[in-house]
């Protein structure tokens, strides 16, 4: 099974590659996907090529990582049409770690239409398939209320809540979410990620 063209009934899902780089920068770079994070939103081209990059060893260390994310057809009652970028994210395993993480980033006129439903459906699907015993995990923040819900009802369940390591804003709050119970080693290893 070719993990990195995949179809869902609505998206056509392309691993990322180097060429997709005009069309990450346009999404990465828009405030709009950022509102929950700003601190996160990129600021320059290259910025955008370092994660392509990881994204790349992703698929070729692993056999499986982030997509981009295309339309198959015109998206009714949108300006979205046939071939266009909605978003990236996925299933990639951390580095230097043992999970699953589970990332999904849409442009904000593919919202509310059940495509990162789709998105996150196929990722996990497939990270049950490359690695079924690493378990599928997702971290975001408790105000993101579109992000949980989106994991919630993916199936995953809230394992942990504390404070968002690596965030400029002391007072954000991370929520860790999992297709399972975490051991406590690798527990301590999600929270302490930034
Ligand atoms: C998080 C994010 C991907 C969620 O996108 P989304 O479009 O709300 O997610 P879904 O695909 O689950 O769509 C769900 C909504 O579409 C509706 N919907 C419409 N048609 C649907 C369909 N055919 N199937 C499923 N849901 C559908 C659902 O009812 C639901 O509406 P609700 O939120 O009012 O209950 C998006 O908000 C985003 O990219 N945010 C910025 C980046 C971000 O925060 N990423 C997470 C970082 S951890």
């Amino acid at each position: 099974m070719d993990l990195r063209h995949v179809l869902t009934p609505r998206l056509r899902l392309d691993a990322v590659v180097p060429a997709d780089l005009d069309e990450h920068v346009a999404l990465m770079s828009d405030p709009g996907v950022w509102a929950h994070l700003p601190s996160g939103r990129h600021t320059s081209p290259d910025q955008t090529m370092t994660g392509i990059g990881h994204s790349v060893r992703h698929w070729a260390t692993d056999g499986l990582g982030y997509w981009s994310a295309r339309l198959r057809h015109d998206l009714p009652g949108t300006p979205l049409r046939s071939g266009a970028l909605v978003g990236t994210g996925g299933c990639a395993v951390r580095v230097e770690t043992a999970w699953w993480n589970l990332y999904y980033r849409l442009t904000p006129p593919a919202w509310g239409l059940g495509l990162a439903a789709e998105l996150v459906s196929a990722a996990i699907d497939a990270a049950h398939t490359v690695h079924p015993d690493l378990p599928v995990i997702a971290y975001l923040l408790e105000h993101n209320a579109q992000s949980r819900g989106r994991a919630e009802r993916a199936g995953l369940s809230l394992v942990w809540r504390g404070p968002d390591a690596g965030n400029p804003d002391p007072a954000a709050v991370r929520l860790v979410y999992a297709d399972r119970p975490l051991a406590g080693e690798l527990l301590e290893k999600v929270t302490a990620h930034p």
